[in-house]
């Protein structure tokens, strides 16, 4: 389906490297040419499993609404990008998939989020252990002011590991959050001693300690620079392979390069989602048109 998007200017699934010209164009480089790591289609499974399943989701700051009727599912294995305006309800929706709003008082969830047939929202459930399956990583990084070791070890302490796991468990996950080779030296200094970037890093280290098996993600590069941002951006892609990400971001450019589904979010409605490089170049709503084109928000 065509839509009138300006095609003067660049949709960020081709500002961020992929083609995005028809394949009947002569002139057209191949997609694999130019796709380079961040290609969304890359890694787009279409027949992943669902993770989540959100259903009839609404969400109250007392009497406030915040969240509208949101459903959606989250795709194991695959990255969702939640994108939409200030004050759209992204945080507070990726905060109800571990239940981190049960810690603001007078806050309400209704309706379902389904993991394993289990309802997220039902009160029966083992928060602690929720958390441990969805870890979360802030926009600001928040390192313990402990030395790096002991940050990523925390949540093994209190699953009660032997020396030798944590041992093991904090090499690996300083590995998979590819911060070792930068800290292997120095473990036992204060983790405020790193850069902005590499904090973040650790802080996604620690979250992976504990072998979550969905990673939610609220702006992790707002607060760093182009360089910082793309290394976030490459283990991102990574991580996916082994778990499921669900990430907020107000750049465009880093949904189109990291994520292979999208949601849009408009005053707490889920306005549109779809597979990333449908939203970006065959949206289906006015709205969400509007805002990848950079029109508003
Ligand atoms: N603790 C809170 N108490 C009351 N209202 C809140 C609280 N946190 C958020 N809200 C309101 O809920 C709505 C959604 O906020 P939310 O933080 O989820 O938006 P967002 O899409 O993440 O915005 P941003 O892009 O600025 O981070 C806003 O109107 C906000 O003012
Ligand atoms: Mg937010």
């Amino acid at each position: 389906m065509e839509t009138s998007l300006n095609r003067s200017q660049q949709s960020p699934i081709e500002q961020s490297g992929a083609s995005g010209a028809p394949a009947s164009d002569p002139t057209a480089v191949p997609e694999e040419k130019v796709s380079g790591e961040f290609d969304p289609r890359k890694n787009l499974n279409p027949d992943a499993q669902t993770k989540i399943q959100i259903e009839n989701l609404n969400f109250y700051y007392g009497a406030k609404q915040a969240l509208y009727d949101v459903a959606l599912p989250i795709r194991e294995h695959q990255v969702t990008a939640l994108i939409g305006p200030s004050g759209c309800g992204k945080s507070t929706f990726l905060r109800t998939l571990n239940r981190m709003n049960d810690l603001i008082p007078g806050t309400r969830t209704e309706g379902e989020a389904i993991m394993d047939g289990r309802n997220i929202y039902d009160s029966a459930i083992d928060v602690i252990s929720l958390r441990q399956r969805i870890g979360m990583v802030f926009q600001r990084a928040n390192p313990f002011r402990k030395s790096i070791f002991d940050n990523v070890a925390y949540g093994l302490h209190i699953q009660r590991k032997s020396r030798e796991a944590i041992q093991e468990t904090v090499e690996q996950s300083l590995r998979e959050a590819a911060l070792w080779d930068e800290v292997k030296d120095r473990l036992k200094t204060s983790a405020m001693g790193l850069s902005g970037g590499q904090q973040q890093r650790l802080c996604i280290a620690r979250a992976l300690a504990v072998r979550p098996e969905v990673l939610l993600m609220d702006e992790p590069c707002s607060a760093l620079d182009p360089i910082a941002t793309l290394k976030i951006e490459e283990l991102i892609t990574d991580l996916s392979k082994e778990y499921t990400i669900v990430i907020v971001t107000h750049n465009m450019q880093q949904a189109a390069r990291v994520s292979q589904y999208t949601g849009f979010f408009l005053v707490g409605k889920l306005i549109e989602y779809a597979q990333t490089v449908d939203i970006f170049e065959r949206p289906k709503r006015k709205g969400t048109e509007d805002y990848v084109s950079g029109r508003f928000g």
